[in-house]
């Protein structure tokens, strides 16, 4: 049973935020959504994106596979203007897990193809895709890469929780801290890796830097000696330098950055099963945009600064995120129902929503000319396009992204433009089955593909049903 989500009508859940003494507003008129904007030259048609959702399903070898496909073609015909694509790791080594997709002259055609594809799929469903852009994250997963820990420097917070591997002492973390060679050669690589985006038809890259993989973690790392560490100076030194690199060599090339503005602490399952922040010695040097005396709250001081520096450089737009999908997912995707293994809400989800939707303001406001991308609103269920139309309106964001949203009901944005609207039994309800499937790694390929089981069922419910056989518990 929903523990918070108990909304019928517009009037209930703006209640229910004054209550809890939230900002947040939300509007029964949805125009501010359907009208474009531009980035970087470029007409983007309606201000509904599609959030980098991973899909777990590309081969072995990181080439994108038959879900993949059939997801982006989805989106393509789901009426977002903007689709910013799913992480892409730029090394195999910086796979988060071995069916995530690489971009590499190996994987190029298939790249290629799923841009032309996704295309297609949106000139069939809507006509017109002169004014669509397309995305792809570039990532390095650092501390959570499958194969071995990279990390950039020893957090207290969150070594515990690197991946053990069985030794013959017991489990060991084997962690390997990048060095600033390694680091060094690591910038020719994602310039190479953007170099392709750009040859596959990808409209812009994204330069990721959160959910700290291994660029947020840098941005934290007060603790490390050398060139990419201790100073602001050094600790940002590798994201400017990949962008000056990328823009210089590609200028057609947009560049974009999904970026944490707030890392905060880890939690653990706590009293009763709810999520509790890890005990914590202040000041918390290792989070970025955190507040080290309070590290639960954000100090956006850093992160304002980055943004206006990377701006200067090229950067055109920012994908807002917040948290870590491993140690503390409430902050990132505020949600009702926990994946297996996960806590339960520390917190009202709606505490969580307008934390993301403040954080974004700030940026916003701070930058009125850049494309700011919002995220964590699906858990506002029907209610979050009258978040976002509001948020749209008031100059807090210039477009809104959909994650889980656009696994249940990638349509979302052409039923609301036309007078369908949305599909009320594809309402992605925050179960968190998306979360479970790409946790678990029973499957023959060592990974299961992730997708919406409830209300995609068609691909997803075998999957699902597979799951359960293998691991009960799920
Ligand atoms: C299954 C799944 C896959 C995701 N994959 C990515 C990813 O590849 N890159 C990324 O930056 N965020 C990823 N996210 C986070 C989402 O983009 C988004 O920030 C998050 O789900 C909150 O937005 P929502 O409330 O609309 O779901 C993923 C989330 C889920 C649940």
């Amino acid at each position: 049973m929903s523990r918070f989500f108990k909304f019928k009508t517009i009037e209930s859940i703006r209640d229910a935020a004054a209550q809890l003494n939230l900002r947040l507003e939300f509007d029964t008129a949805l125009d501010p959504l359907w009208s474009p904007f531009h980035v970087h030259g470029r007409r983007v048609g309606n201000r509904l994106a599609i959030q980098p959702m991973e899909g777990c399903d590309a081969t072995p070898d990181g080439q994108p596979g038959e879900l993949t496909f059939r997801r982006f073609e989805r989106f393509g015909s789901g009426g977002a203007k903007l689709i910013w694509g799913e992480a892409c790791a730029v090394v195999p080594e910086a796979r988060a897990n071995c069916r995530q997709l690489i971009i590499h002259a190996s994987t190029l055609s298939n790249l290629q193809e799923l841009v032309e594809r996704t295309r297609t799929a949106h000139r069939k469903a809507l006509g017109d895709d002169s004014d669509l852009l397309i995305g792809v994250q570039l990532t390095h997963s650092g501390r959570w890469s499958y194969q071995q820990p990279i990390i950039a420097q020893a957090d207290p917070l969150l070594d515990s929780r690197l991946p053990k591997r069985e030794g013959p002492s017991g489990p060991t973390a084997h962690a390997h801290l990048i060095s600033d060679d390694e680091l060094d050669r690591l910038q020719d690589d994602y310039v190479r890796a953007a170099g392709l985006a750009y040859q596959a038809g990808f409209d812009f890259v994204d330069l990721k830097q959160c959910h700290r993989y291994l660029l947020n973690e840098l941005l934290a790392a007060r603790r490390r000696p050398g060139r990419y560490g201790g100073s602001y100076e050094n600790r940002t030194r590798f994201i400017r330098a990949i962008v000056s690199r990328t823009r210089e060599q590609y200028p057609n090339l947009i560049v974009g950055s999904r970026l944490n503005l707030f890392d905060g602490v880890p939690f653990l399952k706590g009293e009763g099963g709810t999520g509790a922040p890890v005990p914590f010695q202040t000041p918390v040097e290792t989070c970025w945009g955190t507040n080290p005396e309070n590290p639960l709250e954000p100090d956006l001081t850093e992160p304002l600064q980055l943004i206006g520096e990377l701006q200067a450089l090229g950067v055109a737009m920012v994908n807002v995120s917040l948290g870590n999908p491993y140690a503390s997912p409430h902050l990132l995707r505020p949600f009702e129902y926990a994946p297996s293994e996960g806590y339960l809400s520390p917190e009202h989800p709606l505490i969580g929503v307008a934390r993301h939707i403040h954080c974004t303001r700030v940026i916003q406001r701070a930058f009125p000319d850049l494309v700011v991308i919002g995220s964590g609103y699906s858990w506002l269920q029907q209610f979050a396009f009258s978040a976002a139309a509001a948020e749209v309106r008031a100059g807090g964001v210039t477009a809104v992204g959909m994650g889980r949203a656009s696994l249940s009901q990638p349509d979302f944005a052409r039923r609301l433009q036309s007078d369908e609207g949305l599909d009320q039994k594809r309402i992605c309800r925050t179960f968190s089955y998306c979360t479970t499937l790409m946790r678990s790694k029973s499957h023959p390929l060592g990974q299961y593909p992730t997708g919406c089981p409830p209300f995609d069922k068609e691909a997803y419910g075998p999957i699902w049903k597979t799951l359960q056989a293998a691991e009960p518990d799920a």
